[in-house]
């Protein structure tokens, strides 16, 4: 087997948290070239390009959830963005992240757990691949919603077998009908080229 398509593999089937840190770990130094210039993972651009509609102030504070080795901050960076944050549970990703020089601030901690970050402290979360099989899930968005201010934004992706796995229009639903955040959109987009993979990229309106 393709040995991109191997590790990709052992990503989307990992059997814990330990076991996923370890793959990317392995794959940390490799990752954007095999993902991005061999296996076609568009998603990133797509994702920013949805961003940049929606946000016009390039002071925003933004944080990046799961920012794994910064190639969404290097997009946004690209795009006059100056305030991002970066915050991953692989030390490995976050040490690639660190080396692009686009974040203001980098932490490693678990989308899943409750956050250290006050309420309300960013204007938009971007989460590029990381609502994906065996990683995060909607319990996610608790938190998200937390530390994103009202009127503030959140811009995600969902892959496609994730989405339909983990029931995630259920949450969102449900999230939408207590007045948490309000749903702009939520299409259908390329994921990754080569494998043929769509996800939802999903923009949401804090209330
Ligand atoms: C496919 S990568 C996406 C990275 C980056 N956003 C991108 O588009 O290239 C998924 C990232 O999610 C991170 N991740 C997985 N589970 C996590 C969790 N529970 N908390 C925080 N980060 C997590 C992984 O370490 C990895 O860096």
């Amino acid at each position: 087997m393709d040995h991109r398509k191997e590790i990709h593999d052992q990503v989307l089937n990992a059997a814990n948290k330990d076991e996923l840190r370890e793959v990317y770990s392995e794959w940390a130094d490799a990752y954007d070239h095999d993902l991005v210039n061999e296996m076609g993972y568009v998603a990133p651009t797509i994702t920013v390009n949805e961003f940049q509609f929606y946000l016009h102030n390039n002071q925003v504070a933004i944080l990046d959830a799961g920012c794994g080795t910064g190639l969404v901050g290097e997009l946004l960076s690209k795009k006059g963005f100056q305030n991002i944050d970066g915050l991953d549970y692989s030390p490995k990703m976050l040490k690639k992240a660190e080396e692009k020089q686009v974040y203001r601030d980098l932490t490693q901690a678990d989308l899943t757990s409750s956050l250290n970050i006050p309420d309300n402290q960013y204007d938009a979360v971007i989460s590029v691949g990381t609502f994906t099989c065996a990683h995060v899930g909607p319990v996610a968005f608790n938190e998200l919603l937390r530390v994103t201010k009202p009127g503030g934004y959140i811009c995600f992706t969902v892959r496609d077998t994730a989405w339909e796995e983990d029931q995630y229009h259920l949450k969102m639903n449900v999230l939408e009908k207590e007045g948490r955040w309000k749903r702009i959109k939520a299409d259908t987009a390329n994921y990754i080229k080569q494998e043929g993979s769509k996800c939802k990229v999903c923009v949401y309106q804090v209330t």
